[in-house]
């Protein structure tokens, strides 16, 4: 009997192979409706041109400065790139909540304040490099250096910044701050500037993806198939912001009830469907949720409420990762357990190690999904039998993750199987790709040619 109360509960989270399917086929209309002219208003997949027109090429030389915001981590960044090597410094900042959701000329001051700090420790002060800026976020582009914010993602929500250029909101807190070296010359995503860095090292990589506090994923797609731009010739990079997709209700028959609590409590309830099912910021947070319908049924440590496990984000996903590590002893398991005050038995870790297992691998399997979506989009625009291609990834829960990838790599296999896909780590962030955009802007006076 409690079996069955176990099983009642995360039947809805394992999803089958045709539902993967499924969701592979609406991640697909989803994406061609986004690169139309006409429909693209309607698409949850935004498919946001980049203005990236090819994947590095080795020719790419200078020193640049280079931001990274939107990850864990905030970095100020100075990259050197040579004839066969590329040197990097970085520092990281802290951003804190207080400024990611107070106001933006707040945010960008920080910003600025951060890059004086970065220069002077790197004795930079005075020297006008150009800057290439990964920002993480969903933006119109008007061109490489003019990036306008649709919505903020995640934890941001600084006020005054949607509807506006976020270069041009950098350079006005330049001024604020009489900081008059700052020469912003390309913006970029986090997805781009991971599959550019991984693009120096592999030509194949034509993709980047990432799976982190957030996810998304952008490609090469023909310019003939992108109905949002002019021109015809040749490929351009399209941010497609995947972590939307649902947001129009074309997912609705996959949420779970904790997926609508999980939602219903973030500053974004009702956006960002996707990606509240797949990345850092969010499983822990369905985990918790389950683990409180199994106390309530009686099923999980001795039916009594604990306190602690009503705190939110109590439960990290980090914690998922240790959880699910191959061998780790049941008493380890248990003394994490312990250590969030959760009074488990036996039985109690091996069902909260089952609730891990089953809400990582569904993220797995749905990112799985949509990347045999994006090969497969790619294989039948350029008109092959078989597409052999290399994906960029980056991102905490990707690589810290024991199964993810191998959870990905398996069911894309499945679901795409005329696709044969690299998975190609980025081990220096997203920063070293931005600067690479940034090279091929300042030697091209139009880098799309
Ligand atoms: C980093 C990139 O390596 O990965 C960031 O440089 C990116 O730009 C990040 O946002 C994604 O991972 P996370 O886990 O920090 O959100
Ligand atoms: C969010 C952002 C997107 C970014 C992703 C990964 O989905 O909207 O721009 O690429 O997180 O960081």
């Amino acid at each position: 009997a409690q079996r069955n109360k176990v099983e009642r509960l995360l039947a809805p989270l394992r999803l089958s192979r045709a539902d993967l399917e499924r969701v592979q086929a609406l991640m697909k209309q989803e994406m061609e409706r986004g690169l139309d002219r006409e429909s693209n208003a309607t698409s949850s997949v935004r498919m946001l041109p980049t203005y990236v027109c090819h994947t590095p090429d080795g020719t790419e030389r200078g020193k640049f400065l280079a931001l990274d915001l939107g990850g864990t981590n905030f970095r100020v960044l100075v990259v050197h790139v040579e004839e066969d090597n590329i040197h990097m410094a970085n520092e990281i900042y802290v951003i804190p909540t207080a400024i990611m959701q107070g106001t933006g000329e707040a945010l960008f001051d920080h910003i600025i304040e951060c890059i004086v700090d970065f220069q002077m420790k790197q004795k930079l002060t005075g020297q006008v490099l150009p800057l290439g800026f990964t920002f993480s976020f969903p933006c119109q582009q008007l061109g490489l250096d003019k990036a306008v914010l649709l919505t903020w993602t995640k934890g941001f929500n600084a006020s005054g910044c949607v509807g506006q250029d976020v270069v041009q909101l950098l350079r006005e807190a330049a001024q604020r701050k009489q900081h008059t070296t700052l020469k912003v010359v390309a913006v970029v995503n986090d997805t781009v500037g991971t599959m550019m860095a991984c693009g120096y090292h592999d030509p194949k990589c034509e993709i980047g993806l990432i799976v982190g506090t957030g996810t998304n994923a952008c490609y090469m797609e023909e310019r003939a198939n992108v109905g949002t731009v002019e021109g015809d010739e040749g490929r351009m990079c399209i941010n497609m912001e995947w972590g939307a997709f649902g947001d129009n209700g074309c997912l609705d028959g996959f949420f779970t009830s904790f997926d609508q609590l999980v939602d219903e409590k973030t500053i974004n309830a009702g956006k960002q469907r996707f990606e509240k099912l797949i990345s850092g910021m969010y499983l822990g947070e369905i985990v918790r949720h389950i683990l409180l319908a199994l106390v309530e049924e009686q099923v999980l440590f001795r039916g009594k409420p604990s306190h602690n496990l009503q705190n939110r984000d109590i439960f990290q996903t980090k914690f998922l990762s240790k959880i699910e590590t191959p061998g780790l002893a049941l008493l380890q398991v248990q003394g994490i357990l312990c250590n969030l005050e959760l009074d488990a038995s036996y039985e109690d870790s091996v069902l909260v190690r089952e609730v891990c297992r089953v809400v990582s691998q569904r993220a797995a399997h749905l990112c799985a999904a949509g990347m045999a979506a994006v090969v497969e989009k790619m294989r039948e625009s350029r008109g092959l039998e078989q597409l052999t291609v290399t994906v960029g990834v980056d991102g905490t829960l990707y690589k810290m993750h024991p199964h993810f990838s191998q959870n990905l790599q398996q069911m894309l296999r499945e679901l795409a199987p005329r696709c044969n896909v690299t998975f190609l780590q980025s081990e220096d962030g997203s920063g070293k790709g931005a600067a690479l955009v940034a090279a091929v802007t300042c030697r091209e006076a139009d880098p799309c040619s």
